[in-house]
């Protein structure tokens, strides 16, 4: 059942290709132009109708709503708050029913996010769920659903989801500038052109399994490591971050490049793994002196960047490149390198990669 691989994470990474392509090919019309969501069917005045987006979710799939924020915020000029499951429902939120609020959970029983749901409901919002799992409470909970298409997760940590939620709420965000007339038809032919090239693309990065094997040492010999990126990239530390906590029991801490100043350059320390994510083009210049002043401080600093990138490289240690993409589409593709290098890190580490200490899958008590 393991389909040949050792464990059931690494099968799930390897799946990946499959699953985005399979979340995506429904939701785009045959000519490839346009997003379309049958199981939606939202019109302008839907669209024009939500006040704001309030994005809730624990875990990876908080992570997967950072960063929807981004999409949303700047493809569809709608305003975007995410919030933790737990912290949303006793916070006594400012919700209404101009608000359209977003609950992503994998498994769709998680039972904060199930009653953070029923809370923003309560307060009048209109509610869409993103999951994974057809007929979960979430899913019946929601007004309407999205479904991503990654099959049945094992591993307890989180990856082939986490891309399904990506594509599936970059998509959501398209569809939504397509209709309330911020996005242009041929913005949105040319995201769609570089979300359908992903699932080959990740090959590429397949490709290089041997190196970021090699990578992982680095970690297993510190206790500390660190994950640093602006902008997506920032939501994407987070999520390389946690991936490395919960399977190999390294602590790793994300922050946004231009916070380290303001307290983290105390704990960098020669030799420290630092995760630098540079694939956002309109912060590239600020992203590199951030890694700059780590390097200043002999950090061992790992590199993320997009293969046409020339300037990344002269800065850090060792670079990974990911294919070339649109902004909004390259994360789904820089993430796969974090999710291999805290697997291989917690294999040299002889951890129980698909039941990491203290975890558990879903999470259904309080
Ligand atoms: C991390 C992980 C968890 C889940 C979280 C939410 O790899 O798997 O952080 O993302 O427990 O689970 P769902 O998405 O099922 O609500």
């Amino acid at each position: 059942e393991k389909g040949g691989f050792e464990h059931f994470m690494l099968k799930e990474i390897y799946e990946q290709p499959k699953t985005i392509r399979d979340t995506l090919s429904c939701r785009m019309t045959a000519d490839g132009k346009q997003v379309r969501f049958d199981e939606l069917n939202w019109t302008p005045e839907d669209v024009r109708s939500i006040g704001k987006v309030l994005i809730i979710a624990c875990g990876t799939a908080y992570h997967a709503g950072l960063l929807a924020k981004y999409f949303i915020e700047k493809l569809a000029r709608i305003p975007v708050e995410v919030d933790i499951a737990s912290e949303y429902r006793y916070r006594d939120p400012l919700t209404d029913s101009k608000t359209l609020s977003i609950i992503i959970s994998q498994s769709g029983e998680t039972i904060d996010t199930l009653a953070a749901l029923k809370e923003a409901k309560r307060r009048g919002a209109r509610s869409l769920a993103v999951t994974n799992v057809v007929g979960s409470s979430v899913s019946r909970e929601a007004d309407q659903v999205v479904y991503t298409w990654a099959g049945p997760e094992i591993a307890v940590a989180s990856t082939k989801a986490y891309t399904t939620q990506l594509a599936a709420l970059l998509l959501l965000a398209i569809y939504m500038g397509q209709l309330n007339g911020v996005l242009t038809t041929t913005a949105v032919t040319k995201l769609l052109q570089d979300l359908k090239k992903v699932p080959d693309q990740c090959e590429d990065i397949f490709s290089q399994v041997n190196t970021v094997k090699a990578l992982a040492k680095a970690f297993t010999d510190h206790e500390d490591a660190f994950f640093i990126g602006r902008s997506m990239d920032y939501g994407l530390a987070m999520e390389g971050a946690l991936k490395l906590k919960e399977i190999s029991y390294i602590h790793a801490e994300a922050y946004a490049g231009g916070e380290l100043k303001h307290g983290t350059l105390a704990l960098i320390v020669p030799g420290i793994p630092v995760i630098a994510l540079a694939t956002q083009g309109d912060v590239e210049e600020k992203m590199i002196s951030n890694i700059k002043e780590v390097k200043a401080r002999d950090a061992y600093v790992i590199g993320i960047a997009k293969a046409s990138d020339r300037e990344v490289g002269k800065t850090v240690d060792v670079v990974l490149h990911v294919p070339d993409s649109d902004n909004f589409v390259v994360p789904i593709l820089a993430v796969i390198p974090l999710q291999l290098l805290a697997y291989y890190a917690a294999v040299l580490k002889g951890n129980d990669v698909d039941k990491p200490r203290n975890l558990a899958k879903s999470v259904t008590v309080e």
